[in-house]
């Protein structure tokens, strides 16, 4: 039987705000079925939401350890892993393997079934590039689709209609632990001026060619703030929690960054409320 409580989202995000919700915690198909027998969503590590102070209404699936293949983990350079395995972890045992394919993907913060969901990525590359298949859970039952039926693009993926992806073949190319750490240093240096405390990533989407960071930077909108949310002096298109920020804050600020920017910036955050 799936696990249900009553969370404060807020626990369960990156970005530190978010009400009340029914947090339903499955561990296989069985509980999946229960799970969406009304509305839901997924949340994997909560690292790319603006959940509002209100909360959610909906119920919340989160994937349980069964959806957790981190411990098994080999040197396959293909092999199906679960959704809610760590994306960080796994970027780093394949590194130790000598399997290339996700090194770009160093410091997202995600599990794996929300980085398919986003295809998150950075320059260096993103999931698209090492993605074959998902597992969903879909209709009341598990399908596996290939990953180019999810047309996935830059922080794009089309998912079907209330599909909750349970696991994911992936492929790597057979390289060196010491290859793949040279291409981790440069993805590195690349965040390396990133801020470090609370946040959910970048708030919006880069306009094609260019950076939404640059953007509010050039807008001198950083260390722009309302209550405890700030647009980070280090990158425009971070928005911190400094401690006691509300969602309410949260919007009131990137309102006032869309309002202040000479181009429409489009939200990279998922917002979720009633
Ligand atoms: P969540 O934030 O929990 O969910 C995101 C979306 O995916 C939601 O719509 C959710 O419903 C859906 N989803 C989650 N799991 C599933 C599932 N199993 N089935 C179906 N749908 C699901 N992103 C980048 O692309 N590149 C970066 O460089 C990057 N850097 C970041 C740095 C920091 C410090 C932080 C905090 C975030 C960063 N992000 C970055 C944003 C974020 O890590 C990604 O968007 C990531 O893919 C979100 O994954 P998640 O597991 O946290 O998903
Ligand atoms: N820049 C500024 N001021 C800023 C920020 C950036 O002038 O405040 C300039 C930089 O100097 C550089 C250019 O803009 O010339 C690009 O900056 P950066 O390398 O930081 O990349 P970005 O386009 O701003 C993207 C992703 C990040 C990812 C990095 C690293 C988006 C929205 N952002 O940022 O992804 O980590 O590249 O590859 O695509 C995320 O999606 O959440 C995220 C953090």
């Amino acid at each position: 039987m799936a696990k249900v409580r009553q969370v404060e989202l807020k626990a369960f995000t990156t970005l530190k705000v978010g009400g009340p919700a029914e947090l339903w915690e499955v561990d296989d198909e069985a509980d999946l079925r229960e799970a969406t027998a009304e509305p839901y969503r997924v949340i994997g590590a909560g690292s790319n939401l603006l959940v509002a102070d209100e909360g959610v209404c909906d119920r919340v699936i989160r994937l349980g350890r069964p959806f957790n293949d981190m411990a098994s983990f080999g040197d396959r350079a293909d092999l199906w892993l679960g959704a809610a395995t760590p994306l960080p972890g796994l970027v780093r045992r394949a590194q130790r393997a000598g399997l290339s394919g996700l090194e770009g993907l160093l410091g997202v913060p995600a599990v794996v079934g929300g980085a398919v969901a986003m295809n998150a990525g950075t320059r260096f590359g993103e999931m698209s590039d090492t993605l074959q298949e998902v597992e969903l859970f879909v209709n009341g039952g598990l399908e596996r689709v290939p990953a180019e039926a999810l047309n996935l693009a830059y922080r794009h993926a089309e998912l079907p209609a209330g599909a909750v992806i349970t696991r994911v073949r992936l492929k790597f190319t057979p390289s060196t632990p010491e290859q793949v750490q040279t291409a981790m240093d440069a993805v590195d240096a690349a965040r390396a001026g990133q801020p470090k405390v609370k946040s959910a990533g970048c708030a919006f989407k880069n306009p094609a060619g260019d950076s939404a960071g640059r953007i509010i930077d050039q807008a001198g909108l950083k260390g722009l703030r309302v209550g405890d949310a700030m647009v980070a002096h280090e990158h425009g298109n971070f928005v911190l929690n400094l401690g006691a920020a509300t969602s309410a804050d949260v919007e009131e600020l990137l309102a006032q960054v869309q309002a202040r920017v000479p181009v429409p910036l489009q939200m990279e955050w998922r917002r979720w409320g009633c």
